[in-house]
């Protein structure tokens, strides 16, 4: 049978007088910009599966949450060439999206981002506020209120926020010196640079993890009763933001100075973030390898914690790595093979 178009192109031919040419030029078949790309290839093999061949985020894996369809253009990571570059080369934590730092070339992972771009709606260039603060090759901290970090939690008057180059920020509490929660995506907004004051610093990546308040604890335990952190600096240093801090006991006693330090971790687990902490003096830790797996209500997260070579006699080095969304196998198998691939795919 003829199809309905064709039929209409026959009757309307059939109705032309032959002497008049046809007036308008025939459309000109739609390029498919995408289909030329170098970089579809690449997407075809590695991303695909998740985000859908066109991009829509309907691909053939079947996921707990849906891949981004990249075709709607609204990226909650940044949608920067760099932002995009930055979540392909280490994943998001707390969800499937992998880290393809080493299975992928730079040059491919850009070739990439703009071909992400390319799938989706063309973007208005806005321009950035002068108080948006933007990571780059360095880490960044700044310091200000921080707004509740769960809908409906207090505000902390006291807060700072290191931003890492890998795109992530973590945010502290300075008062009593704890993790609140750790962000992927854009830095961060000096709304308090813009008014009268009295605005927060507002974080503008979007929330990974939340931190239970004092689940970092289990670093600190055997130094026994401890009343309260007291910060004493923050800095960049070696590639790396960093907080120096004391550990004081119920009658406001020193106990130890802390060096944190804050970086992104992936392993073929997931992807996540790691935190070293340089604890100075240092008491013997018989125990120094850990995991714990903890759900807090729709959360699950995976936590490590190992010991580190101490640049220095007295010190003790102790990393937890903390993977969110990843569970922890029942068997003892296993998690013999997390573990071991959570220590060998270690940066340091
Ligand atoms: C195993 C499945 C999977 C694979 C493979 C995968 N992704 Fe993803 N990706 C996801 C999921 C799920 C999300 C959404 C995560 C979220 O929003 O929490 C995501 C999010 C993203 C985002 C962030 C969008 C935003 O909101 O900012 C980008 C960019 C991205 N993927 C690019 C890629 C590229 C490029 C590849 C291939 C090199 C790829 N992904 C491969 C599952 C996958």
């Amino acid at each position: 049978m003829l199809s309905p178009i064709l039929l209409c192109a026959l009757v309307c031919l059939a109705q032309q007088p032959a002497q008049t040419p046809a007036q308008t030029p025939p459309e000109p078949k739609p390029v498919d910009v995408h289909a030329e790309h170098p970089a579809r290839p690449l997407f075809l093999a590695n991303c695909a599966q998740c985000h859908g061949e066109t991009g829509d985020g309907q691909g053939t894996t079947k996921l707990d949450r849906q891949a981004r369809s990249f075709q709607d253009g609204g990226f909650s990571y940044g949608n920067t060439p760099e932002a995009l570059v930055r979540t392909i080369t280490y994943g998001i934590p707390g969800s499937p999206m992998p880290s393809f730092e080493k299975a992928l070339a730079l040059e491919q992972r850009k070739q990439l981002a703009e071909y992400v771009l390319l799938l989706g709606p063309v973007q208005e260039k806005t321009d950035a506020k002068d108080s948006v603060m933007v990571v780059k090759d360095r880490p960044l901290v700044v310091r200000g209120k921080l707004p509740p970090v769960v809908e409906g939690g207090p505000e902390f008057p006291r807060g700072l926020l290191i931003g890492t180059p890998e795109g992530l920020s973590f945010e502290y509490r300075t008062d009593d010196v704890r993790l609140l929660a750790v962000r992927n995506g854009e830095f961060a907004d000096r709304a308090d640079w813009r008014g009268r004051g009295g605005d927060a610093l507002v974080p503008l990546g979007k929330t990974v993890h939340v931190r239970e308040s004092g689940s970092d604890d289990w670093i600190f335990a055997r130094f026994g009763a401890l009343s309260r952190r007291q910060m004493r600096a923050s800095e960049v240093l070696g590639g790396a933001g960093r907080l120096r801090y004391e550990l004081l006991d119920p009658s406001g006693k020193h106990v130890a100075n802390v060096l944190e330090t804050p970086t992104a971790f992936t392993c073929s687990a997931g992807a996540g973030y790691a935190r070293r902490f340089e604890i100075d003096p240092g008491v013997p830790d018989p125990q120094s390898a850990l995991a714990s797996h903890e759900v807090h209500g729709a959360l699950a997260e995976l936590k490590l914690r190992r010991g580190l070579a101490s640049p220095r006699a007295n010190v003790l080095v102790l990393e937890e790595i903390t993977l969110p969304g990843v569970l922890w196998p029942a068997d003892a198998a296993g998690q013999k093979k997390l573990m071991d691939s959570f220590l060998a795919e270690a940066k340091r």
